[in-house]
This record gives C-alpha cells, sequence and structure tokens, in this order.
C-alpha cells in the first residue's frame, strides 16, 4: 500500500505538476568531499535558525513587550505553560550555539578562500548575516527584562553613542528616546520578531541563491 506521502505528492504533482518546479532546485549532486564535517557549518546554522524561528513563533504567543509584562510573561512561560520551560530554553541555548556555527562556518570560508572571485558576492551576503546574527542576539537579550538585560542594552546603546557625530542620534534611535524605557522594548521586539526576520529570509534567499548557482568551492 502506497504511503500516505508518496499519495500526497501524487495528488499535488496531478493538480500543479510540482516535479517539473521542483527537481532543477532539489537535483544537485552531493559529491563525496561536500559530506565532509567543514562543509556543513552553513547548514548546522541553518537549522538553528529553523529552531529558532519555531520556538520563536511558541513564545511570541505568550510574551508581552511591556515594563510591567514582560518579566511576569517570561516567568509564566517557564512555569505554567505546557513544555513552556523547554521551548525557552532551546530558544535560549540554540542562540548560543548559532554564534559559534557561524563563527566557524565563516573562519572555515575565510581559510578555504571561498571569499575569492567569483565567490565575493556570497561573502558579503555572509557579513550582512553575520551582523543579522548579533544583531538578534541583542535585541533578545533585552527581552526578558531581567537586570542583566536592561545592563547590556544600557552598556550596547551607550557604546553607540560614543560613536563621534552621529551617536547621539544612533543613541535615540535605539533607545526610542533618552533611557532604558517602555519604547525601547517595542523597538526592540518589533525589531526581534519582525524587521530582523525579513531581512534575514531575504539575505538568506540571496546566499543560497548564490551558492546554488556558482556551487561549493572545490576543497583546497
Ligand atoms: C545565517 C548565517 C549563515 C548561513 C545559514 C549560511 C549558510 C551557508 C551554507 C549552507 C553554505 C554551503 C555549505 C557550506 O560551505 O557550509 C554556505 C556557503 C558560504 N557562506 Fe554562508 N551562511 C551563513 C553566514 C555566512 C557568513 C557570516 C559568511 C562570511 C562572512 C558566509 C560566507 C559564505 C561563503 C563565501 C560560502 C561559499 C563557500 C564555498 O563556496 O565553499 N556565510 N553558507
Amino acid at each position: 500500500m502506497a504511503s500516505w506521502t508518496s499519495k500526497l505528492s501524487r495528488w499535488a504533482e496531478k493538480r500543479w505538476d510540482l516535479k517539473e518546479v521542483l527537481t532543477p532546485i532539489l537535483d544537485t549532486e552531493v559529491t563525496d568531499y561536500k559530506q565532509k564535517v567543514r562543509f556543513c557549518w552553513g547548514g548546522m546554522t541553518f537549522a538553528l535558525i529553523v529552531i529558532e524561528l519555531a520556538t520563536g513563533i511558541f513564545l511570541a504567543y505568550y510574551y508581552q513587550p511591556s515594563v510591567k509584562g514582560a518579566f511576569q510573561s517570561i516567568v509564566f512561560i517557564t512555569d505554567q505553560v505546557h513544555l513552556g520551560w523547554l521551548i525557552r530554553g532551546i530558544h535560549h541555548y540554540a542562540s548560543y550555539l548559532i554564534i559559534v556555527t557561524v563563527a566557524v562556518h565563516t573562519l572555515i570560508v575565510f581559510f578555504r578562500g571561498a571569499y575569492k572571485p567569483p565567490r565575493e558576492m556570497t561573502w558579503v551576503s555572509g557579513v550582512f548575516l553575520l551582523l543579522l546574527c548579533f544583531a538578534f542576539s541583542f535585541t533578545g537579550y533585552l527581552l526578558t527584562w531581567d537586570q542583566r538585560g536592561y545592563w547590556a542594552t544600557r552598556i550596547g546603546t551607550g557604546m553607540a553613542s560614543e560613536i563621534p557625530l552621529i551617536g547621539e542620534y544612533l543613541m535615540i534611535f535605539l533607545q526610542g528616546g533618552y533611557g532604558v524605557k517602555q519604547p525601547t522594548i517595542i523597538r526592540f521586539y518589533v525589531s526581534h520578531v519582525i524587521v530582523l526576520p525579513i531581512l534575514l529570509i531575504g539575505l538568506l534567499i540571496a546566499h543560497f541563491f548564490m551558492i546554488r548557482r556558482q556551487g561549493v568551492k572545490e576543497p583546497f
């Protein structure tokens, strides 16, 4: 008896002729050298990003982006919501792992010389992806609205304010005024769950498109 997945794919195939669209995207040769660990760090980063998006959507159902509600909603997620502690823990630790995997990926790409033409734009898109990873961490840190998050943000926005000429404007833009207060939580929340994910998805599409068009650089 045909499995439900093959039944489903036959059903979709009859209606939309998906094979024609998907074959050029999915049909790629995975040569022996691509199966080495050094080629896996970009993919590991991507897998972790998918985990972050899924667990982040779950957290967003309960999180309250306000001075009064933020910390309480975090406590509620951890203590009251079924498996909330686990989902929150995965979101928290996967964010640290992303920094590790993306750093290793960057170093490996650099030492393999894979940033050289014709892959320089893949590298440039990667630099923006790296900055986005840091921006996710920075904005996410404040959302718990505990002492650690508050002071880390004060230090971050304080450093931004030291930039010559634009420093003060940048600090006001990041904080939504003087001081880390209610407008700051809203700004960081909107950045963390809307603006940064849109930029991330756009850049990932560009990154993957270039990698698929050019292929991964041959080993050393
Ligand atoms: C969100 C973060 C990122 C994801 C999900 C990601 C994903 C990937 C994947 C899956 C590959 C193909 C396999 C591999 O070499 O691992 C790749 C290749 C590449 N990545 Fe990234 N990447 C990210 C960040 C970066 C960063 C920060 C840089 C550099 C600044 C970068 C530069 C490159 C380059 C140049 C290649 C081509 C490597 C080659 O042809 O050998 N990527 N990336």
